[in-house]
């Protein structure tokens, strides 16, 4: 049943624009070749190439790369998520109705429990499982084939993963975040999908401020649609977009509310820093893997925000972005401690 509301819509339009194939994929071009070269040479072969594991931030492009290595293989694809795993039954019951050279996509694979993740290593390695039924002495092992396959795990935090599951991928794919002429070409290619007029001069306002990411240039892009078929000529060009993201509070930098309050705290309620991660969690009534996968590694990225062994320091440049003068001290930091990740 199709709803009145807004929200499927917006689904539609996020499917509709996701790229199908390889191709029609934009940017990346280091992982989107060593792509190629892997399924290329399995599909030579006629065997499922390795295990893939792709990084990177949210919005980046894991989910679409994961479909169109299943489209490109030409093979059936299964979709789960690591916290959807709870139990290895759970994983078990996903393996064991794999066809022949199917892709697993596993999102949030760091989140996987840990019996999942052991029954993985062996599916992974051996496409064998071997299921525990019972429980005590009388437990027994039960040994299952599955059939030859190709998981894609997807993370935000590669460093979370254990050492073990690093391992057993055979390609790591680290999604970066886009430069402005590549979401200008998203842009173009998704207005043109969607049937919505735009001039290069609004694209590449809505590309310089959508934080190096394909999610949100394309959920800026429809947003500035909104204002410009509302208040304008129904022209997504430079006037248009600089009018809806100042509605929508996307400022010069493409900053959301939550990147500048994450700063905002730093530099007012810690002077800069250094503060730890969970304190400045609290401090923006977040969740310290939501500051850490999704805020952190665009502000660090643009240089805002420095880690360092002491904690999170605001960088001379944030201080400006946000109309403060640092103090000296905030220089200082900043050359003192080393960047670690
Ligand atoms: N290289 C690209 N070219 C064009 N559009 C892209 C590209 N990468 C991503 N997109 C668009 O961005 C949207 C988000 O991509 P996707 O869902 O693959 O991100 P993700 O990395 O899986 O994010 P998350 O970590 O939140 O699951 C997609 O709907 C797609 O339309
Ligand atoms: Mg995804």
């Amino acid at each position: 049943m199709v709803s009145a509301f807004a929200a499927p819509e917006e689904r539609d339009a996020e499917a509709s624009v996701r790229p199908k194939r390889l191709e029609e994929f934009v940017g990346q071009p280091r992982v989107r070749e060593q792509l190629e070269l892997l399924l290329h040479s399995a599909m030579r072969r006629g065997t499922p190439p390795d295990h893939i594991l792709l990084s990177g931030s949210p919005g980046l492009g894991k989910t679409t790369l994961a479909m169109i290595v299943a489209a490109e293989l030409g093979t059936g694809l299964r979709l789960t998520s690591g916290p959807a795993i709870e139990r290895a039954g759970d994983l078990a019951a996903v393996l064991t109705s794999l066809g022949p050279g199917d892709v697993l996509f596993i999102d949030e694979i760091h989140r996987i429990a840990r019996p999942a993740e052991e029954l993985l290593y062996s599916a992974m390695e051996d496409f064998r499982v071997d299921v525990v039924v019972g429980k005590g002495p009388g437990a027994t092992a039960i040994p299952l084939d599955v059939e030859p396959f190709t998981l894609v795990g997807a993370t935000t935090r590669a460093g979370l993963l254990t050492g073990p599951m690093r391992d057993r991928f055979g390609f790591t794919g680290h999604m970066d975040f886009y430069e402005p002429a590549e979401l200008h070409r998203v842009l173009t290619r998704s207005a043109g999908i969607l049937g919505i007029p735009i001039t290069p001069e609004g694209a590449a306002e809505i590309a310089g401020r959508s934080r190096g990411t394909p999610r949100i240039a394309n959920r800026l892009l429809r947003r500035v649609r909104d204002y410009a078929e509302v208040r304008g000529a129904g022209v997504v060009d430079v006037d248009a977009a600089r009018a809806a993201l100042a509605v929508y509070d996307v400022d010069a930098l493409g900053l959301d509310r939550l990147d500048r309050a994450v700063l905002k705290a730093l530099v007012e309620n810690f002077s800069g820093g250094p503060v730890g991660l969970s304190t400045l969690a609290i401090a923006v009534g977040e969740q310290p893997d939501t500051v850490a996968e999704v805020c952190e590694p665009f502000l660090l990225r643009v240089g805002l925000l420095a880690r360092t062994p002491r904690g999170r320091v605001a960088t001379v440049h944030a201080w400006h972005h946000l109309g403060r003068t640092p103090p000296p001290v905030a220089g200082l930091q900043n050359d003192l401690f080393s960047l670690d990740t």
